[in-house]
């Protein structure tokens, strides 16, 4: 009797309302966070070669920005700093600066549009002169210790700014208690830590480090610090650090090719798990479409919709405006 013709898949697809209410997974505007880069300047957009439909935004134009996320029911949005040349050096002081490019824009927006959070990336690649993410040795190492304690003065002075989730990108081992520390001594017990977890060493990071202004200068890889693309059990141990360190939430990153491992995070562990459909995820996208090779509106919800289905709580894509005007509108 359970077999066919007495059971017919198709049956449940069979119309809209059919599929409509058979589906497993939703896309939700508020299931996504937007990435934001911000360069120095007023009224200024800076289209980025590589991301076509991104740019980078002059403080005075994140308000604007972050009202049109909040209105499309965005609850959150990311924010990467384009710091200007003549301030990155060797040991990133700049992360520091309380009045830099990232304060400044997280006022902006908490100014503008209070009830958006915005989340900081707490690394050092857009501050230090040879593009790595941590400090560096004469022989290029990236310093594991020295590092953590530039990490967690910088995860303080963004929570001073107002960030309201910090996000460690970096892979250093540690940094995650050593921030969680500083930020209860420092009172800011609900500034959340949205660590960086289990970060690949990809190949789809290249539009972005256009975007921060990283490209040209990064000295070797990130292979030092950042995991093989060939492991998974792996992440689920650096995953399960990061959580005992005190990381309120969890990401994966980059996200399409890596969804078995957003998939394994989350069932083992049941917190909070976002996944970072990178640059060259867009960009791929974007390449797709412009070519005639897909749908891009098609292409956008399906790539997300896999997202809700491997498990994420939520997805900081590039495509969270047209992602969450598609579905609403
Ligand atoms: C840097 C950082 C990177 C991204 C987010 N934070 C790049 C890198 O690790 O080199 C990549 C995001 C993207 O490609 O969209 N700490």
């Amino acid at each position: 009797m359970s077999s066919f013709p007495y059971l017919r898949m198709r049956r449940g697809r069979v119309a809209p309302w059919m599929r409509d209410m058979l589906a497993e997974n939703r896309l939700h505007p508020s299931d996504f966070i937007w990435p934001l880069f911000v360069c120095e300047g007023s009224d200024c957009e800076e289209p980025i070669g590589s991301l076509p439909g991104v740019s980078r935004w002059s403080v005075d134009r994140l308000g604007a920005k972050a009202k049109e996320a909040a209105a499309l029911g965005i609850p959150c949005v990311a924010l990467f700093p384009n710091t200007p040349n003549e301030l990155r050096t060797e040991r990133a002081e700049e992360a520091l600066n309380k009045d830099n490019l990232i304060c400044r824009a997280i006022k902006a927006i908490k100014d503008a549009v209070p009830e958006i959070g915005v989340l900081t990336d707490v690394a050092l690649d857009p501050y230090t002169a040879h593009g790595h993410d941590g400090l560096t040795d004469q022989t290029g190492y990236v310093l594991n210790d020295d590092t953590v304690a530039i990490l967690t003065e910088q995860a303080l002075v963004q929570a001073e700014a107002g960030a309201d989730i910090v996000a460690p990108s970096d892979m250093m081992d540690g940094r995650v208690a050593a921030i969680r520390t500083a930020l209860e001594d420092g009172g800011h017990h609900n500034v959340a830590i949205m660590a960086y977890a289990a970060k690949y060493a990809s190949a789809f990071y290249g539009p972005f480090r256009e975007a921060v202004g990283s490209q040209g200068r990064l000295k070797g890889d990130k292979r030092g610090y950042q995991m093989d693309p060939a492991n998974i059990e792996e992440a689920l141990r650096e995953v399960e650090l990061d959580i005992a360190e005190g990381a309120d939430f969890v990401m994966v990153k980059p996200g399409l090719p890596y969804l078995d491992v957003v998939a394994r995070v989350k069932d083992a562990f049941g917190v909070p798990t976002f996944a970072y459909q990178v640059s060259g995820e867009y960009a791929m996208i974007e390449a797709a479409a412009a070519a005639g090779a897909g749908d891009r509106d098609a292409l956008i919800l399906e790539t997300l919709i896999a997202f809700k289905r491997a498990g994420a709580t939520g997805v900081l894509t590039y495509h969270a405006l047209d992602a969450a005007r598609l579905i609403t509108g």
